[in-house]
Formats: C-alpha cells, structure tokens, sequence
C-alpha cells in the first residue's frame, strides 16, 4: 500500500498546544516542521506583536494567506497555524485541499492558564483576555469544525496527543 505523505495541518485556538504538538509529530514522522507565526515573523524580521502594532491585523492575515499558499505546495511536513487562520474561507479552502486536517481544542480556562503570561499574542492583551478568549472562541467555533479530526488537549499528555493523531493519519494509508 502507497505510504501517506500527505502534509498534516494543526488549527485551533491560542494556548491549544499546536506549536508543542507539531513539533512532537515532526520529530516523531520525520517530516518538516513549519509553522506559520514563525514564517512570518522571520520574513518581517519582527514579532506578531510588533506587525499587529505598527500595520494592524488585516495585513496580518494578508501575509498569513501567502504563507499558507507557499508551504501547502509540500507534502511530508508537519504545519502548525496561527489561532486565526479559519478565519478567511480561502484559507480553510487551502488546508482542507492540501493537508489532513487536526484541530486542538481546550477550554477557555485552560486556553487563559496557558497564554496569560504571553506578551506575544497581541489578541490577548486586552483588559479582560478571559472574557476575549470567550468571545473569539464562540465567533470561531464553527470555522474550527473543518478539521478531519478534533481532540480535546485539556487532561492529554503531549505523547498521547500524537498517538491518536498518528493512529488516524496512518489509517488513511
Ligand atoms: C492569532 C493567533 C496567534 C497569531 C496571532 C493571531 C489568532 O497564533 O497568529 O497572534 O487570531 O488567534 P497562535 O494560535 O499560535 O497563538
């Protein structure tokens, strides 16, 4: 049977744990490592924070799309997204086309335990980021639903994580 090379995806929210699950799964699969935060910032030569700040979120998502475009044209990597990416239909279009789908989830405490200290996440630097989790999660809940499998990481060990996600990719070969 032809072995599954297809390029695996990880959405889902801020704190979720896709950073830490992708790059577990890549040593794991011995596939590349790519996220997308990362990209850009390395192309800007600055911080999420600093491009939020100075050119707004729009242009944000603007390099956020070029960037998916250019890493979706190879199979055999681990992708991990920004929290935002399900926002725009082109997007989601993309990943669902080019990659097998994982979305992370965990509870908007556990999403504020993980992030709180985290000056780089210019979504959470409001007054109140318990109450922003909230209400970005409920505007981004069903956007998040495209993925071909979605697992809870609240009360799951990084290894367990990628042993369901490998377990279900593998089953596709
Ligand atoms: C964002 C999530 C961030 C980053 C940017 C916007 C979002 O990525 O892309 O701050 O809109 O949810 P992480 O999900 O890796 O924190």
């Amino acid at each position: 049977m032809k072995k599954n090379n297809r390029a695996i995806a990880l959405i889902g929210f801020m704190g979720t744990g896709k950073t830490t699950i992708g790059s577990l799964l890549a040593k794991k699969t011995g596939f590349l490592f790519v996220d997308t935060d990362a990209t850009i910032e390395k192309k800007e030569g600055r911080k999420i924070s600093e491009i939020f700040a100075k050119d707004g979120e729009t242009y944000f998502r603007k390099l956020e799309t070029e960037t998916l475009q250019a890493v979706l044209t190879k199979d055999k990597q681990i992708i991990s997204t920004g929290g935002g990416i399900i926002l725009k239909a082109e997007n989601r279009q993309l990943l669902q086309n080019h990659s097998y789908l994982i979305c992370l989830r965990a509870s908007p405490e556990v999403i504020y335990q993980r992030t709180k200290e985290d000056k780089n996440r210019p979504l959470l630097m409001g007054v109140d980021p318990k109450k922003q989790i909230e209400a970005l999660l409920s505007k981004r809940q069903a956007a998040y639903r495209i993925a071909d499998l979605t697992i809870d990481t609240d009360h799951l060990e990084p290894e367990m994580i990628c042993q369901k996600i490998l377990r279900h990719y593998h089953k596709l070969e």
